[in-house]
């Protein structure tokens, strides 16, 4: 049977690194697996309990639904300041207190850039460490953390080259659909 993953972005950016990173996945995803974007993030309002109590924003709703009905979730984000991005753990938060939780039981894993050396990687463990109470399965290994990310990535058309990484990403997906399905039987 086909799974479909969903990709969540953590950069606003327009020229965004871990966009091309997010937009290559399709393209790559391996056989039987069906890759498509989430809505943006920019839409969430900064998480309030009074405006929760009022109603949760469409954005929130909109991409819950998605993710409940997705095989698997990508999280493609920067770090800053070795950590989550506020923007996504903000859009993490919102969607942590919708009952059903969406990411409750969802297989999930998380891909940085950076044009630093690490990757990213100091954000990916404050990630998991969110996800962990969300009760998401996050995917251990491969960990997809991508270096000097703007000689990977073509600056002119925004395009993913490197065929390592590429390579590697088809890689993480697979063992994505592994989890995936485990989890389903
Ligand atoms: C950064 N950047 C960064 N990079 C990194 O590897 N570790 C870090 O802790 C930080 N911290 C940080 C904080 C803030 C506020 C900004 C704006 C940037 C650099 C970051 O990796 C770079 O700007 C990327 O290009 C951001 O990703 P997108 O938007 O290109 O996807």
């Amino acid at each position: 049977t086909s799974l479909h993953f969903v990709t969540l972005l953590g950069s606003l950016r327009k020229a965004s690194f871990n966009a091309a990173v997010a937009r290559a996945l399709p393209d790559l995803a391996p056989e039987g697996v069906m890759v498509s974007p989430l809505g943006s993030i920019r839409d969430f309002p900064h998480y309030d309990a009074d405006e929760q109590d009022k109603g949760f924003p469409a954005p929130v709703l909109q991409m819950a639904e998605q993710i409940a009905a997705a095989d698997g979730l990508i999280i493609v984000t920067p770090e800053y300041n070795y950590s989550v991005p506020g923007t996504l753990k903000n859009a993490i938060d919102w969607l942590s207190r919708l009952s059903p939780q969406p990411l409750a039981g969802k297989p999930v894993a998380i891909q940085t850039a950076s044009p630093g050396m690490i990757g990213g990687a100091r954000a990916q463990y404050h990630l998991r460490q969110s996800l962990v109470f969300l009760d998401a399965f996050v995917l251990n290994r491969p960990e997809v953390m991508i270096g000097q990310c703007a000689q990977k990535i073509n600056p002119d058309t925004l395009e993913l080259t490197d065929a390592g990484t590429r390579e590697f990403l088809t890689r993480q997906m697979g063992a994505l659909a592994v989890l995936a399905r485990k989890l389903r039987s």
